[in-house]
């Protein structure tokens, strides 16, 4: 059969745009959002025509299988890529490696349950490839944004979040937690290695990261109400937010994850101290066994709140909480240990309390969280 004359699948305009390298890569992280991808793919495909482009989406394994849907996709139409992460969870994580995996000179991260306004996307394409931008951020809190899609109380938890990231970063954009930004791919890929795989805030970390080296122009958008399924982000977002500014802070010399371990075990501290005093006034308990419980319950939480907050990209499930919350028994017990042995050994040469016993802490800390990463959440 004559190849020139046949009508095959490649004379089709989409095909055509499609066999062109892309310039737009569309990152869309997904986790739970079987309903709402497809709906996402054909509002990118009408807004989108006459620009090569390509969607790349990150998804975590979901258990409603949206991995699947998307899968059908990309079978039908070669601009779809879907890339299923196993054992590993979080937004920022799943943005980067997305943005790392495409191949266009700019990338844009876009929400997959349809609360972002892709129709944006023509415009923040311009601004960055005329040059006026290396950075464009759909934002929510400058003149012309509106709302539809956050109550009061997420209002006011985003807005003080806000706040807190501009004073303390210095970050000078007017909505650094949107999720929603385009971003030349040679600039992304040089603050790559700097960035926190850790937690939500992803665009946060990039801009105050870059310490003022990235031009950002911003767009408002509407920020629409979610269609199918619900969001993930959860108290805990709050606290890796606290970690992810204290991070950048002390420019990354302690990572979030130290921070948040860190957290914790301040958090143990109370723990233990609240057991101890009801182990003796309650119940009238021998000091050395008030002690040994306040111990207990403290490394119980913390084990907890560990798995459910510091490693909850790589949360401990079934039988592995068990062998997992023994060996971590093991790690303390050592760090205590350790913590003693410093905490003397400085009080020797310098007798001030608070001095060895900050630094019996922070020797303990340290060992735990070294220990706890080696035997306990290993990767
Ligand atoms: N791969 C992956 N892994 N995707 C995730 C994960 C995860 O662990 N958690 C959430 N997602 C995906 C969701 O499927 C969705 O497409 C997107 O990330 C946003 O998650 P939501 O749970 O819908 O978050 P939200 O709507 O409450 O908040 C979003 O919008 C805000 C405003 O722009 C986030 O993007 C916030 O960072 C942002 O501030
Ligand atoms: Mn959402």
């Amino acid at each position: 059969m004559n190849e020139a004359i046949r009508p095959g699948p490649d004379q089709t305009p989409q095909a055509q745009a499609g066999s062109r390298s892309p310039e737009l890569s569309v990152i869309v992280p997904t986790f739970n959002e079987r309903d709402n991808v497809t709906v996402l793919y054909r509002r990118l495909e009408a807004t989108l025509a006459g620009i090569a482009w390509e969607v790349v989406f990150v998804d975590d394994n979901s258990p409603d299988g949206t991995w699947d849907v998307v899968r059908a996709l990309a079978q039908k139409d070669s601009r779809v890529r879907c890339i299923r992460r196993i054992g590993r969870r979080g937004l920022s994580g799943a943005c980067i490696e997305g943005i790392l995996a495409s191949s266009a000179s700019y990338a844009a991260v876009i929400d997959a349950d349809l609360q972002h306004d892709e129709t944006q996307l023509p415009k923040m394409l311009s601004l960055l490839a005329s040059g006026q931008a290396d950075l464009v951020v759909g934002s929510r809190y400058i003149e012309g944004y509106k709302s539809e899609g956050f109550n009061k109380q997420r209002a006011g938890a985003s807005a003080l979040a806000t706040e807190v990231a501009r004073k303390m970063l210095r970050v000078e954009i007017a909505d650094p937690m949107s999720g929603f930004f385009m971003v030349r791919r040679d600039r992304f890929e040089e603050l790559a290695p700097k960035l926190s795989v850790h937690g939500f805030k992803i665009l946060l970390d990039l801009v105050a990261t870059a310490h003022g080296n990235l031009r950002a122009v911003e767009i408002p958008y509407t920020f629409g109400a979610r269609q199918h399924g619900e969001s993930k982000l959860d108290s805990m977002v709050a606290l890796d937010f606290l970690g992810l500014v204290l991070a950048k802070l002390t420019n990354d010399i302690v990572s979030l994850r130290f921070i948040l371990f860190a957290m914790v075990g301040g958090i143990g501290l109370v723990v233990h101290l609240t057991t101890l005093f009801i182990g003796l006034e309650l119940f009238k308990a021998p000091f050395a066994e008030a002690q040994a419980a306040g111990a207990i319950v403290a490394m119980t939480s913390n084990f907890i709140l560990n798995n459910f907050l510091t490693y909850r990209d790589q949360r401990l499930k079934g039988f592995a909480i068990l062998t997992g919350l023994i060996m971590f028994y093991i790690v303390c017990s050592v760090g205590l240990l350790a913590n003693v042995g410093v905490a003397f050994s400085v009080y020797d040469q310098e007798p001030i309390w608070w001095l060895a016993g900050a630094a019996g802490a922070l020797m303990g800390v340290v060992w735990n969280y070294a220990m706890s990463g080696l035997f306990v959440w290993r990767k």
